[in-house]
């Protein structure tokens, strides 16, 4: 049997041998397109190539692509399970020209493979082509000896592809194969051509224009070549089997669900199982690429797929999660060629868990709901718009699972009832947020949000990607176009720029347009989920419906991300050395520092410091991956995530987890587990280093440590290093020796003090020869002895007096002592035996009033005081010389 895999590359070494360049798949989310939801053809990722914008190495390429057809343009999701063919996921076989060959050889290239490679019998093909390219007809005619009833002309869209409202676009010529009378079924055009007999297969697309968004074409600039096979349908035509659920690849996930569910299919549940292994494939996939469920955007895609499939579960009898169980056989079949799925494995698989959890806890009472509602209808009946909306809001029933669930019985249900109640839910919404109170600054977001919705952030996966401008705002209003020179807001309907919260600041970059470009000088998350771009038009000007080229400031986000995840690595530390009673206080998260502020009521020790540091860098060290999933808040609590105490939650939250404790009370646990919708390192190896460079106290019971990370921690570490040797250098030691060198400089500085002062003391009081001083004198026969002495500190004051005091015996003694600042003390002794007839407090006061100072205090035996101004030191001895000599 030639199996899927082997089809996959039989045709890719088929185009690699005639030239071709094998190129990878491209994500599921495109990084080139605004406008796509999905990756729903080959070409996709080379759109750009074939309009010129985009050069590559080579003009000939081949890929094997996966895709999903799940929303926007092209949408398979009603159809699946209920036709042979139809998938939401799928691979894409093509083959490209850039402007090198075009109709003739693609159509030859096509024929040689299908009949020689795959050997299709020639008899049992025939092909479509767009009603006036005759020059197609023609190329058949001659490459496969067609007649002209075998080349079907089509004059709708059919034979016309585009791949969304734009982008290049060209008439097609489809290849169909007969499956016999035995499948119901007419040819292309017919009025049967729904039927599952003629399997269309591959597409050519003769790529010749680029559509405008207003419709018009213009010529590319060289024709060119896209085709797609779908590989699921090649192999079930290789297969000989009557459906792409058939094939091995299929046959296998089916046998999977069926030992799951505990029994396998028959006639009336079949579309069950292979609407669950379609939509399992989507689901893997897209969750493989970070698209999480959500109830916006491309979330909200997933989130319908996995909740049509677990209905699907629940009537083939299942009451408990199942779907999660048949990753690893998916993983099986496409891990080998889709290595992102054994990447994955666990997330997806939790994932899936989480969300069938979920619903589960509502599936049955809606269905109950939906069965009650619907008792008295019949085929051609209409389900109210408001019961399916009710099922929507309370029970979480996508649109098209209530479509779904009453397809089988001929129900349909009454949109327009369903748009009136969700617009009415809308409107009661915003009532209640007018009454807010921040109406006016935000009046702007707000209408932006309703007409547009939330902006889909792209930024966990990539950091560039297409935009569409859907609005811009200046100075607070909503204007058409921003000119250059001028600084507004330009909102998206997807980015990859981070709105500034949880403390990690906003992302800045550069938008491009053509002949246009502005600076983005910061982001914000505004009401309803719209994230405003503050931008400075360096070049052209942006207008509403431009579609732009994103670029996050690529070094910055690295660094912003590394100091993120450092900050929950930081604060799980700081629960482990401190104790439980951390809790997160505040953080910052910018691209140059860290700041994480947290309940602990005394200063942290040095030692303490640095255990958080280290245990924070040994996570680091384990390169861990950061894993990133979706769970209910509740179920996050309950897991061990930390959460903000006060913060407001929506029922979703990604929880972060990384590292495995390696000590303490979790030993061999996860490390770190928050409730967090910033952005991190794939791998703990990419913060490179954690450096707490500072603790300090914010407010009453609250701590800040700050920390580097990355090139910042080693720039920082650097630094101190080369001060270090500086430091040493000067000391003339190794740096190893600096602190000892130091240590022994203070102790011998000290010393040297001492001993100055000593000097200084006994040179004072030795005799006339001392610097300002002179002899006891005799005045009005008092023995009176005053003194000047430079370099003594005022403490050193009163011994100096004592000393005098014992020299002269009976009698006066003042010394002025002059700091090296300039400042002066002075001290006065009066003998006992003079006390009663001069009082040391009056001359002290005296000597400090001519040094500048007041006051000054004592006993009459002994009194000191202060001055601002030594260079009035003599004046103060003068002034007690002229009171003695009055006295
Ligand atoms: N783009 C075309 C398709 O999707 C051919 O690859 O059918």
């Amino acid at each position: 049997m030639t199996s899927v895999n082997d089809i996959r590359s039989t045709f890719l070494d088929y185009f690699a041998r005639n030239g071709h360049e094998v190129v990878a798949s491209s994500p599921l989310v495109p990084r080139n397109d605004p406008t796509l939801m999905f990756t729903n053809a080959g070409m996709v990722q080379f759109k750009n190539v074939f309009t010129g914008l985009e050069k590559r190495p080579y003009n000939r390429a081949t890929t094997s692509q996966k895709c999903v057809r799940a929303g926007g343009k092209h949408n398979d999701l009603d159809n699946v399970g209920f036709t042979a063919r139809h998938l939401t996921f799928f691979e894409m076989l093509g083959n490209f020209s850039f402007g090198d060959y075009f109709k003739a050889e693609a159509i030859e290239f096509a024929w040689t493979l299908v009949t020689k490679e795959f050997g299709l019998p020639a008899d049992k093909l025939l092909v479509t082509v767009y009603h006036t390219d005759d020059e197609a007809a023609e190329y058949w005619k001659k490459v496969a000896g067609f007649s002209d009833d075998r080349i079907i002309r089509i004059p709708t869209s059919d034979n016309f592809w585009t791949m969304g409202d734009t982008g290049p676009c060209g008439p097609c010529s489809e290849i169909f194969i007969d499956r016999g009378e035995h499948i119901w079924g007419g040819p292309p055009g017919s009025a049967e051509e729904d039927g599952d007999r003629f399997l269309e297969f591959w597409n050519l697309v003769f790529m010749q224009y680029e559509q405008a968004e207003d419709g018009s074409t213009e010529p590319l600039p060289r024709p060119s070549i896209d085709t797609g096979m779908g590989l699921e349908r090649m192999a079930s035509i290789l297969q000989g089997v009557d459906s792409v659920f058939e094939t091995d690849m299929f046959d296998h996930i089916i046998d999977a669900a069926a030992s799951a569910i505990g029994k396998g299919p028959t006639a009336e549940t079949v579309a069950s199982y292979r609407v669950i292994a379609d939509h399992l494939r989507s689901m893997a996939f897209l969750v493989a690429e970070g698209v999480l469920p959500a109830n916006e955007g491309r979330g909200y895609v997933l989130r319908r797929i996995m909740r049509r499939a677990m209905r699907h579960a629940t009537l083939l009898g299942t009451s408990g999660p199942t779907i999660f169980k048949l990753v690893p056989a998916l993983v099986r079949e496409m891990g080998q060629a889709y290595p992102e799925l054994v990447q994955g494995e666990a997330m997806i698989s939790e994932t899936i868990r989480l969300e069938e959890e979920r619903f589960l806890k509502t599936l049955s009472r809606g269905l109950q709901i939906l069965e009650d509602e619907t008792a008295g209808l019949g085929e051609g009946d209409t389900l109210a718009g408001e019961t399916a909306f009710k099922l929507y809001d309370t029970y979480g029933f996508p649109l098209d699972l209530t479509q779904d669930a009453l397809r089988t019985r001929g129900i349909t249900v009454e949109q327009s009832g369903f748009d009136t109640a969700m617009a009415a839910q809308k409107a009661e919404a915003r009532k209640n947020w007018a009454g807010s109170g921040e109406a006016a600054t935000s009046a702007v977001w707000f209408e932006i949000a309703e007409k547009h919705g939330a902006t889909e952030f792209l930024g966990y996966e990539t950091e560039s990607s297409d935009g569409a401008i859907v609005a811009l705002v200046k100075d607070g209003q909503a204007v058409d176009a921003l000119k250059a020179g001028e600084e507004g807001f330009v909102v998206l309907n997807q980015t990859p720029f981070y709105g500034e919260s949880g403390g990690q600041v906003g992302d800045t970059g550069t938008v491009a347009g053509e002949g246009s470009r502005a600076e983005v000088l910061d982001t914000t998350k505004q009401p309803g989920g719209v994230y405003a771009h503050r931008v400075r038009v360096a070049e052209g000007s942006l207008a509403v419906g431009d579609a732009l080229t994103l670029s996050v400031d690529h070094a910055r986000r690295t660094a912003i991300r590394a100091n993120h995840s450092a900050t929950h690595l930081l604060h799980e530390a700081l629960r482990e050395v401190l104790g439980s009673h951390v809790a997160q206080k505040g953080s910052l998260v910018a691209p140059d520092r860290l700041r994480f502020d947290f309940s602990h009521t005394k200063p942290m020790s040095e030692a303490e410091l640095k255990d958080v540091e280290r245990m924070a860098n040994a996570i680091v060290l384990q390169n861990a991956p950061v894993e990133t999933r979706l769970m209910a808040v509740d179920d996050a609590i309950e897991a061990g995530a930390m959460a903000l105490f006060g913060e407001k939650y929506g029922d979703e939250v990604r929880v972060v987890s990384m590292g495995t404790a390696l000590e303490g009370s979790r030993a061999g646990k996860t490390y770190s587990m928050e409730l967090c919708g910033g952005t991190h390192v794939k791998r703990t190896g990419e913060i490179g280093l954690v450096t707490i460079i500072q603790e300090t106290s914010v407010a009453a019971g609250v701590r800040r440590v700050e920390a580097l990370t990355a090139d910042g921690a080693r720039a920082y570490l650097e630094e101190q290093d080369a001060q270090l040797r500086a430091v040493a250098a000067a000391l003339k030691v190794t740096p190893r020796d600096a602190v000892s060198r130091v240590e022994a400089l203070i102790e011998e500085r000290r010393q040297l003090e001492r001993q100055l002062a000593d000097a200084r003391q006994k040179l004072a009081m030795g005799g006339s020869g001392a610097p300002g001083g002179a002899a006891a004198e005799e005045i009005n026969g008092l023995t009176f002895l005053g003194r000047v002495v430079e370099g003594l500190q005022p403490k050193d004051l009163r011994g100096l007096v004592d000393q005098g005091k014992k020299q002269v015996g009976s009698g006066i003694v003042a010394i002025v002592g002059v700091t090296e600042d300039g400042k002066a003390g002075i001290a006065v002794g009066v003998s006992e035996d003079l006390t009663g007839k001069v009082s040391a407090v009056d001359l002290v006061r005296l000597g400090s009033g001519a040094l500048g100072g007041k006051g000054g205090g004592g006993r009459p035996d002994m009194a000191q005081a202060g001055g601002p101004d030594g260079s009035k030191a003599a004046d103060a001895i003068a002034a007690i010389r002229a009171q003695l000599a009055g006295a």
